[in-house]
């Protein structure tokens, strides 16, 4: 395992060297910009390290309620709510649903925190293959008569695939489903707004689809999110243990949020930005003729023939000072993949040193 020596911006630190970073999920490079920063530090100095109380004591601080705000009008939507991690995003929006549901269909690789949020009187749980929408309309009809919610990552954090939304809400409408959507890496990346897959797919007004969100990854901040209508929202806080017994999510992290979404609004060119490198990548893996994903998304995969060949190609990477992991968790692909993510943040001179190591490798495995 690596130990990083610096934060990960365009840079780390790892045993006093530097390297261009090409790992982890801050897709618009946001975690080191001085105008979050400030405000965490301003935060922390105004508000102390913790609140150490749930939000329904003495726990919810105007500045949570100033972010969750901002979060339901980033999103479009009435209300929104922050909890301490994007892991319990969906096991709450699983649990508000319950009444509603008794089947849930799941992608093959759908993310550990859907299977993990599944409440446990949930009788039936059937899976169809990755991305098979033939399979998941099987399954819809082996169970009809049964409502199902159907659950599924927006954007896949190891392949970069995009799931067909467009298809699941047809078969949803069809057999009258729910769908559950994990956004994790979709927010801030897709769609014209950053608001994730629903918005990628013109969805957002589907009363059929829950996204659960995070600020942990293209928002450089930390923590989950789930937006919706009020009624949703004040259900969620008062039904969930998780929300009502644990700690409220500390200042620095709440300021960073909200300084995130800040930055967001006035930073229109940082997708465009993001768009323009992601296609340098992948037109210059595909130009040497590795296996990506065709996916418009910040992972850019390479696809390898064994997790050995997977190996040597992070390992050659870090010798040319890229840091690009050989990954294999935590759903299994049956891929053997090294997981390049791009950033808005990455400069010209990277992309290109990036794309000619890459180069290098395939023709000597070549
Ligand atoms: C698909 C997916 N969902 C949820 C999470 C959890 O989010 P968080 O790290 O904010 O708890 C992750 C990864 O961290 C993820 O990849």
């Amino acid at each position: 395992m690596i130990t990083l020596e610096s934060g990960t911006g365009n840079y780390t630190t790892i045993d006093h060297t530097s390297f261009n970073y090409f790992a982890g999920n801050n897709y618009l490079g946001l975690t080191n910009k001085p105008e979050l920063i400030n405000k965490a530090i301003a935060a922390l100095i105004s508000y102390g390290t913790n609140f150490a109380a749930s939000r329904q004591t003495t726990g919810t601080a105007d500045i949570h309620l100033g972010l969750e705000e901002q979060l339901a009008q980033f999103k479009g939507k009435e209300a929104a709510m922050v909890f301490a991690s994007g892991y319990l995003g969906n096991k709450l929006i699983m649990e508000y649903l319950r009444d509603q549901y008794s089947v849930v269909l799941l992608d093959s690789m759908a993310h550990s925190s859907i299977i993990d949020g599944i409440p446990r009187a949930v009788e039936t749980i059937d899976t169809y293959a990755h991305l098979d929408m033939n399979q998941l309309e099987e399954l819809l009809k082996k169970y009809a008569g049964k409502r199902a919610l159907i659950a599924s990552d927006g954007l896949f954090a190891l392949t970069g695939e995009i799931t067909p939304l467009d298809e699941i809400h047809r078969l949803a409408e069809k057999y009258d489903a729910l769908i559950l959507v994990d956004d994790a890496h979709a927010t801030g990346v897709l769609g014209e707004n950053g608001r994730g897959t629903q918005e990628y797919y013109h969805l957002e007004n589907s009363p059929r689809i829950f996204q659960s969100e995070t600020m942990s990854k293209a928002l450089g901040a930390y923590g989950g999110f789930v937006a919706g209508s009020e009624e949703m929202i004040s259900a969620i806080r008062k039904k969930s243990a998780f929300y009502g017994a644990s700690t409220s999510l500390p200042p620095a992290l709440v300021a960073t949020g909200a300084a995130a979404l800040s930055y967001l609004a006035e930073h229109v060119d940082l997708k465009s930005k993001l768009v323009s490198n992601i296609r340098y990548v992948k037109i210059g893996m595909k130009q040497i003729g590795l296996e990506t994903s065709d996916a418009e998304t910040p992972i850019c995969p390479v696809f390898c023939s064994s997790q050995a060949e997977a190996k040597r190609l992070s390992d050659f990477l870090m010798e040319n000072q890229i840091i690009a992991p050989a990954v294999d968790y935590p759903v299994k692909t049956g891929k053997f993949i090294v997981r390049i993510t791009v950033s808005a943040a990455h400069t010209a001179e990277q992309l290109s040193h990036l794309i000619n190591t890459l180069k290098i490798w395939n023709d000597g495995r070549n």
